[in-house]
């Protein structure tokens, strides 16, 4: 049985009466609306740890004026009965006015990291990412924080703040999950009309593409950042807002391909603004490609 809590006192006498009975705590971060990425991050909370909270919030704080706050899907009652169906052991659903009682004052940023990508379109975006999962770390106190790889330069932010600031926790990125037609999931897909829905394929298309020629043998970052643009922007409706080859941990520029290497797409569809990465590790003439899960490997045309 699932138990909802509400209020920061509560989960914190659950955490820690769950440690005190030697269970390790496992936290799984989530804005709700639940769909099959973050049921795989309970799973893997589940597979790793003996106390899977999952958080409920979406964050005022990371969202900036104009942007989707408002209209952001929830459904409380599926996100808990997910968290059942995969055996979450507490799902903390606070309402806004518990986790910011009052304006806070304090923010945390990771400086540079959170500067390019998706930090040029949200300049707010990251700061209010870091303080929120600070400070459900700092409620919570989990051994491990699960967070899944399609958001990757948050991942990569994250990581950065635990490592920075020593805080005593994991931080474990799990695989991005994908529709069978590639499309990757995420809450925001919710909102893609039929024709953006078909249209939003373009986005791990061009990805695969990408990847292939660095299989291929490319090498040169230019080249297949390009490669990227183009086909992102050949198709119709669908508004390039990055198409980058980066370094995979600091988010730098490349000018070759070597190492672990981010291919890192955002778009928009109409209103809506998808992102889509993957992840290369390429040594010398080995290239790995993560593509994620869930996809049928033969879903291209
Ligand atoms: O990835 C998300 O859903 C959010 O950015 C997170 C990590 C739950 C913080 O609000």
């Amino acid at each position: 049985m699932t138990a909802v809590i509400e209020t920061i006192a509560d989960l914190r006498a659950a955490c820690d009466e769950a440690r005190g009975a030697g269970r390790r705590v496992g936290l799984v971060p989530t804005m709700g609306y639940l769909h099959a990425g973050h049921r795989s991050l309970i799973r893997a909370a589940r597979e790793t740890t003996d106390f899977v909270v999952v958080t409920i919030f979406v964050n005022p704080l990371q969202f900036a004026p104009g942007e989707d706050l408002d209209r952001y899907p929830r459904d409380l009652e599926g996100d808990v009965r997910a968290c059942e169906e995969e055996g979450a052991d507490v799902v903390f659903a606070a309402p806004v006015a518990e986790m910011y009682p009052k304006p806070p004052k304090t923010r945390v940023s990771v400086a540079d990291l959170t500067a390019d990508l998706c930090g040029r379109a949200r300049p707010t975006h990251f700061d209010g990412v870091t303080t929120v999962v600070a400070k459900l770390l700092s409620i919570v106190g989990p051994c491990t924080a699960f967070f899944g790889r399609k958001d990757a330069q948050q991942l990569a932010v994250v990581r950065r703040m635990v490592d920075d600031l020593s805080m005593p926790v994991d931080v474990v990125g799990c695989p991005l999950v994908r529709e069978a037609d590639g499309l990757a999931l995420s809450s925001r897909n919710a909102y893609l009309s039929h024709d953006q829905r078909e249209a939003a394929t373009v986005l791990f298309e061009s990805l695969r593409a990408a990847a292939d020629a660095v299989a291929g043998g490319e090498r040169d970052a230019a080249t297949v950042a390009e490669m990227l643009r183009g086909s992102i922007a050949a198709r119709d409706g669908v508004e390039i807002d990055y198409a980058e080859v980066r370094d995979a941990a600091e988010m730098t520029t490349l000018d070759r391909i070597e190492g672990e290497v981010l291919l890192a797409v955002a778009a928009r569809l109409g209103e809506t603004r998808l992102i889509d990465n993957v992840r290369l590790t390429v040594r010398g003439d080995t290239v790995t490609a993560d593509l994620g899960t869930g996809f049928r490997p033969d879903g291209r045309e």
